[in-house]
């Protein structure tokens, strides 16, 4: 049994062993997850920007620890960019990600003052850790599904940074009541099924010269998008996930309800992808 290796806060481009770089171990579908991924993962500087303010009164340690994860999630679009274009020489991630900003702008990116589309910075917290539980346990995924070497390095080191992504805002998370706390939870869930995933998957899929002839379309890219996720998932990674969410909304992540929402979750994103 080979042992995991730990890989630690503050890695950089260079720590990564690209020379080991196998192309014959590339999986198409996979490939194609990546360079979503990376899309969505390099556009975090603009949602640093509303943290910033939506976190403006918090003090600048916070401040600073909200810069510190906004550079990790943009080092994540890098790393994932840089390989699948090694994987793909087709692939351009600057100008794919120009695209994706270019049709691509959520709400929250363009409101102005210190409310969070949220209602508040507590519900803010409880978004980010259900985002950053949702992240840690598909990197983990794809570590665990990829044989070609320098994925499965990368892979590694992002859901390292995810998982402490996620103590982050769980250590600032608000005294609030369970349902409170589900409810803002079951909101983020939902919103992820918003056009992010879907056109980012576009973008990065389908190349400019190829726009005319396969238009955007929402349902089905978005479809495509989570075949190509849950290509990776084994049910052991969506319990993860779910006691992730289930421990921030304070209760209890072996308990019953972990069990139920593991299973519905599990069947919820089978049937989407079917
Ligand atoms: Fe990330
Ligand atoms: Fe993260």
């Amino acid at each position: 049994m080979t042992v995991a290796p730990v890989y630690k806060q503050g890695w950089t481009m260079d720590d990564v062993h690209w020379s080991l770089f196998d192309p014959t171990k590339v999986e198409p579908t996979l490939l194609a997850a990546v360079k979503a991924a990376a899309l969505v993962e390099y556009n975090a500087p603009d949602y640093v920007i509303y943290l910033k303010r939506v976190f403006a009164a918090a003090g600048p340690q916070t401040l600073a620890s909200l810069e510190q994860w906004g550079r990790e999630e943009a080092q994540h679009g890098r790393a994932l960019g840089r390989w699948a274009e090694m994987a793909d020489p087709k692939f351009r991630l600057e100008e794919a990600l120009t695209r994706f900003r270019g049709g691509y702008t959520p709400e929250h990116f363009t409101e102005t003052g210190e409310s969070s589309v949220r209602g508040s910075r507590r519900g803010e917290m409880i978004a980010r850790c259900v985002v950053e539980s949702g992240t840690s346990s598909y990197y983990s995924a794809i570590r665990d599904a990829t044989e070609e070497p320098v994925l499965k390095e990368i892979a590694g080191r992002i859901a390292a940074d995810e998982y402490r992504h996620y103590k982050l805002f769980y250590d600032t998370l608000p005294e609030l009541s369970f349902w409170k706390k589900l409810w803002i939870a079951v909101g983020r869930v939902r919103e992820s099924d918003d056009d992010e995933l879907a056109y980012s998957y576009y973008c990065a899929n389908v190349l400019p010269e190829e726009e005319a002839a396969n238009p955007y379309n929402r349902k089905k890219y978005s479809k495509l998008a989570s075949q190509a996720s849950m290509s990776v998932y084994h049910r052991h990674h969506i319990q993860k996930l779910v006691q992730m969410v289930i421990k921030a909304m304070g209760a209890n992540p072996h308990g019953w309800m972990a069990n139920m929402a593991g299973a519905f979750l599990w069947r919820r994103l089978a049937a989407k992808s079917a």
